[in-house]
Parts: structure tokens; sequence; C-alpha cells
């Protein structure tokens, strides 16, 4: 039996502001279970929800010291869906409204995070064999391992692996400030360590001391050893690419199912849905005040509001998207100048588009559910889950061909009759527009071929099953 402890930031049904939150709290469920104990640890902010928060229980508590500061650590434990949670509990630093804030606090929250996380292990009955950290809010916890704690050989031999969600968030600031945090000695501030270009850097320490690193999706594992998505990094990625996977993320088949969804209007499965999915697209329309017709074709996104996504080619061409042919709704938050983009577009053409500027679970599952085809132009996308929901639910991905969206969406060849979407290469507006129009063309004027692509789209497997097996033969490996 070997015991693998997840670290991270944040892990559904517990806490989420975006896709690391699934990951972690999905696929630790899809190990095989004779083989694999894996169990996972995060902050337990004030604000889990009340029900979560009722059923964990206290299992002890003992002070830490981050340079001059003594501080406290809870433990908590909880049993979900079989898989063991556990809490670090201090509310001095978890106790805000959302996860993350201003980074300065940010960072010395995660430094907190990770040498509480390690100096827990001896008290839990579990000793872990691999820790498995997710993003730069771990990173620090492999640089802690090699330091400190080798001095209790409780901790000899436990092995690390760092995975990269994404590679744009770093944890960076200034050195003099991080030594102060995390009491770590100027050795370690170096460049071939936490150092980078003057400042120390988090997922830098995580990258350099872990010993595998993996990313959500092999195209992804590749693009970062260019500059162009390495985010500063790439020459040490390429230095660590011996010790480098991509393994693509799954979603949980469970929750997004559109034969069973609770939240959906109308149940359908892969043979149904042509007489089914339909009253959902008539539902959503009719809660959102668009015009009823079902014929009309949808376009969906679910997302951050952010650069990443892609957004300023939708912002250049967003006129011709909204055509009188096409209803277009988004479900998300970020940044004010997409929201008000959004919320420009449904003032101006309130019967065929919905600018829905909040985030709501039950909602998204509606959106997959109603709508013909989702579009995901983003600049960069590690893995991306989106386009899987879509898949899931017969909704059919409009997507750049860059990390996890190049892995997962085949192309539609109208030679062959393959493909479970529709894709483009450049970041240009118009090759997105080409793309939606291309889409469209064959949604309304050969709609036999379009059903054929979303039989397809919905009979491929994007569980976690192929994914765990590649996660357990890399912890067999190490
Ligand atoms: C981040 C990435 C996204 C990925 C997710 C889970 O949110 O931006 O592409 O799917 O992490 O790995």
């Amino acid at each position: 039996m070997k015991n693998i402890l997840f670290v991270a930031s944040e892990s559904v049904p517990f806490i989420k502001t975006g896709g690391l939150a699934d990951v972690v709290g999905s696929l630790p469920k899809n190990f095989n279970k004779e083989e694999f104990d894996v169990r996972v640890m995060i902050p337990k902010y004030q604000t889990i929800p009340e029900e979560y928060r009722n059923r964990m229980y206290y299992k002890t508590h003992f002070y830490i010291n981050l340079a001059w500061r003594s501080q406290y650590v809870g433990i908590f434990e909880l049993q979900h869906e079989g898989v063991t949670f556990y809490f670090i509990d201090n509310e001095y630093y978890f106790g805000g409204w959302t996860p993350y804030g201003e980074i300065k606090w940010d960072l010395e929250k995660f430094a907190f995070f990770c040498k509480a996380s390690l100096s827990a292990l001896p008290s839990l009955d579990f000793r872990p064999d691999i820790i498995h950290c997710h993003d730069w809010q771990t990173g620090l916890l492999p640089v802690y391992l090699k330091d400190v704690f080798m001095q209790n050989p409780y901790y000899h031999g436990i092995k690390t692996i760092m995975t990269i969600h994404n590679l744009k968030f770093q944890g960076i600031y200034d050195m003099k400030t991080v030594k102060d945090f995390t009491g770590l000695s100027a050795y370690y501030f170096a460049p071939d360590k936490l150092e980078a270009y003057g400042d120390a850097n988090y997922l830098k320490g995580g990258i350099v001391y872990a010993d595998y690193v993996t990313t959500v999706s092999e195209t992804y594992a590749q693009e970062i050893k260019t500059p162009f998505y390495g985010e500063t990094l790439d020459g040490l990625i390429r230095a660590r690419s011996n010790c480098l996977t991509g393994i693509v993320n799954g979603i949980d088949y469970e929750e997004y199912n559109p034969k069973t969804d609770k939240y959906i209007y109308q149940n359908y499965d892969a043979r149904t849905y042509r007489k089914e999915k339909y009253k959902n697209k008539l539902a959503l329309q009719n809660e959102l005040g668009m015009a009823q017709n079902k014929d009309v074709f949808m376009l969906g996104i679910v997302s951050r509001l952010t650069d990443q996504k892609g957004l300023d080619l939708v912002d250049c061409v967003i006129e011709e998207i909204c055509a009188t042919d096409t209803q277009f709704v988004v479900l998300g938050t970020g940044t004010p100048k997409y929201e008000n983009l959004f919320r420009h577009f449904e003032w101006k053409y309130k019967d065929r588009v919905s600018a829905n500027i909040y985030y709501n679970n039950e909602r998204s599952h509606k959106i997959y559910a109603a709508c013909d085809a989702f579009l995901m132009p983003s600049l960069f996308e590690p893995c991306g889950l989106s386009q899987l929901m879509s898949l899931r639910y017969g909704t059919l991905p409009i997507v750049r061909e860059t990390g996890g969206l190049k892995d997962t969406v085949v192309p539609y060849n109208e030679f062959e009759s393959t493909g479970t979407g529709f894709s483009f290469c450049n970041y240009n507006a118009h090759e997105m527009l080409n793309t939606i129009r291309y889409a469209k063309h064959i949604y309304y004027d050969r709609r036999r071929e379009w059903n054929k692509m979303v039989d397809r789209a919905m009979a491929a497997d994007f569980s976690w099953k192929n994914s765990a097996v590649k996660y357990e033969a890399l912890y067999r490996r190490l």
C-alpha cells in the first residue's frame, strides 16, 4: 500500500475559485483503493459551508515557528465520499472572506500552510510516502521538507511531486520580505533555488525541490518549455524536463452526467439527446428572458473572465458573434472590462444575449445542457475543464489549439466525418470568428453531420479513469 497526501489551497466541495479545486476534490476518488490510500489536506477557511464544518472533527493542535512568529495549528478531519480530508486550522490566516486577496498576505499565509502541513504529519495516523503538491501555494513544501524537517528521521524518504495547474501564478515577492515570513536561510535565496529575477518565487522553489513535476496536459508540458508560455521560467522547465510529464485532467462523471443531473431541466443521454436536449434550451431561454426558439444556434461561455481565456478576441468581434441567428450566454466574473462588455451587449440585444456576471454552479450545468456550442478561445490553457463538461453534454466546443484544449477536442473534418468540436490555431479574432461561422454553417445546413459529431463528443471518455492510471504509474515509479 502506498500513502499519498495531496496538499492544496482549494478543493471541491469545500472551497473553490477555479479548476484546481475540481481536480483536487475529484481525482483522489479515482485511485485503486487496494494499492493507494490518497488523502487531501487544505486550509480550514472560515468560508467553508457550515454543513461541512459541522461534520469535521478536531484531532489535535500545537504551535509552530515561522521565523520570529509562533503560530497555532489546529488539525481537523472529515470523511467525504470515501476520501479523508484534513484541514489546517488557524483563524488569523484563514479567517478571510476569500481564500486569496492581497499577495503579500497570501505569501505569508501559504508559507504558514506549507510548514503547518508538514508539521502535522506525525500526529496523523497516516505517513505519506509521497506528498503531491498543487500550484504555487504549496511550492514551499518541498523546500521546507528538505530543510528543517530533515533533522527528524520521520521525514526521511518522503517524496514530493509538484503539479503545475497554471504557470502564470507563481507567488513572487521581494527576498527580504519572504525571508522574514518563511524563516528560510539566505542559502535558499540563490538563482538555482528560490530566487528568480531578483525576487523570491514560491513555485520556482517547488519546481527545483520536488522529486517530480507534472502539469495538466501533454501539450502544456511542451508549451511551457518555450518563452511564450514559460512565464519566465521556461529555462528552468527545460532544465527539469527529464522529470516533467503532462497528464490531462478528467472530470467527475457522476457529477457531470446529463442523464442524472439534478440541475438541468430535462435529462438526456447519447441515445435520446435528439429528442430531449433542446428542451433545456427552451427552458433556459425562458429563464433568462431570451427569445423562445428551439432552432436558434446557442453559444455559451462559462469562465473566469480574464485575459487568459482569450476574451479580447471576443471583444474584437462581439458585434459579429451576436448576429441575429445566434444566441450568446455568458456566466462568470473577472476583469471589469469583460464583465461590462457582456453587460453592454445584453443591454443592446436583450432577446439574444444573456450576461450572467456571477458564478453559480447550478446555472453552469443548465448552460452546458442548453447550448449547441461552447466557446473557449484561450490565449493559453493548461488543461481546461469546461470543454470536457461540454463534450459530456453534447455541446460542441469551439476552442483555440493550445494546451489541454488541443489534447481533448478533435477538430471536425468534413471529408472524413471525424471530430468532436471545432478549433483554430492562431490567436486571431477573425480566425475565431470564421470558426464560429463554420460551426454555424454545419449546425444550420448539415444537421445530420452536426448530430454525428454530437454522438462522437458524447462517446469520448474524459472521466478520471485514464488519467488516474497515469498518476498511479508515476507514484509507483517514485
Ligand atoms: C487552472 C488552469 C486550467 C486547468 C485547471 C485544473 O485553472 O487554468 O486550464 O484545467 O487549473 O488543472
